[in-house]
């Protein structure tokens, strides 16, 4: 019902009679307002007018599943998407419903997450306007083969960051999305496998949006798509965007490794060319990052011209947070 009040809202510029939402839906105006009280308090902006009725501000930044939805065109991600308003980690929610037969494909994405994940077992930041989501996927794949999937995600959210904003965001190996030094996403992958198969994955993404104002300690390394471009982003739309675009990268990923998607991811890359530190053994080694591997690994060599493949753990980047 409440959907229902929303599409009237949404169909009308101008304002909806309390009336005429009662004869359209066959309830009662008692239930109307019961459900605009309801629609307000979930955050919805709507305005009301006493011989006009109600009206939905175009302000209002809420995830909705009917219009995320609303012609988006994917093949695997998004078969099933579920919006919460506050959850500990979308991709802790993901794991529970997982193991209770959740599909391949299933997204669920939260307005707030009370205990977000970030890699190395730090946290995230999960405040209001980012956008904070999980993906579930059951791939035909070993275990070994499913490092380079989470390259596939970081690509398509790259490139959707580009495409709607025209922001120039370039990606930090394995899949940090950034602007300049800047942080604007980042991904947590997890994975429960067998030795010879992967049960499910898991790819977490968090993109800060419209988010305004980060924690002192990331501050001047954090931005968002807002921060950019000084527009505030309809979200909803932007996530169809980013649904559609890791669609076709992670479908084209999952049927080969493609070399056109690994030389784009290449071409996005500010890791390449840089000065980076690794450490391997207890022992700290530099050198500069060289190629990215079909697989996913970072190829860096030393001062002497030897090379290493680093496939996980930390990098640092010279000249980036
Ligand atoms: C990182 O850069 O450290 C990875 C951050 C990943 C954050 C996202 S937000 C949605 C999903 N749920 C989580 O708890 N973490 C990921």
């Amino acid at each position: 019902m409440n959907e229902q009040i929303l599409e009237m809202l949404r169909e009308d510029k101008g304002y909806v009679s309390g009336e005429e939402i009662s004869r359209r839906l066959g309830i009662s105006r008692t239930a109307v307002w019961k459900s605009i009280k309801a629609l307000r308090e979930y955050g919805y902006h709507i305005t009301s007018s006493t011989n006009k009725g109600y009206h939905l501000e175009k302000d209002t930044d809420i995830l909705e599943v009917s219009v995320i939805s609303r012609d988006l065109n994917t093949g695997l991600i998004g078969k099933e998407i579920i919006v919460l308003k506050e959850t500990d980690s979308t991709n802790s929610e993901l794991k529970r419903r997982a193991s209770k037969g959740g599909i391949s494909g299933l997204v669920a994405a939260a307005e707030k997450q009370t205990d977000g994940k970030g890699r190395f077992g730090r946290n995230w930041d999960s405040q209001e306007g980012g956008l904070y989501f999980s993906v579930l996927l059951r791939p035909d794949m070993l275990p070994s083969d499913a490092s380079a999937i989470t390259l596939a995600a970081g690509l398509g959210v790259c490139l959707a960051i580009r495409e709607y904003t025209g922001i120039d965001a370039k990606i930090k190996w394995p899949n940090d999305i950034i602007v300049g030094n800047r942080k604007l996403c980042g991904i947590l992958t997890e994975m429960a496998a067998q030795i010879d198969r992967v049960d499910f994955i898991i790819i977490g993404i968090g993109i800060n949006v419209n988010n305004r104002l980060f924690p002192e300690e990331i501050s001047e390394k954090a931005s968002s798509l807002f921060l950019e471009t000084q527009k505030m982003i309809d979200r909803n739309d932007f996530f169809r965007c980013v649904l559609q675009k890791i669609d076709k990268v992670i479908s084209s990923f999952l049927v080969s490794l493609s070399v056109e998607d690994m030389d784009m991811f290449k071409g996005l890359c500010a890791t390449l060319g840089r000065k980076v530190s690794f450490t391997r053994y207890g022992n700290v080694i530099e050198g500069t990052a060289k190629d990215i591997s079909l697989n996913g690994e970072l190829i860096v060599s030393d001062d002497s011209g030897k090379e290493y493949s680093v496939s996980s753990g930390e990098v640092t980047v010279q000249g980036i947070y």
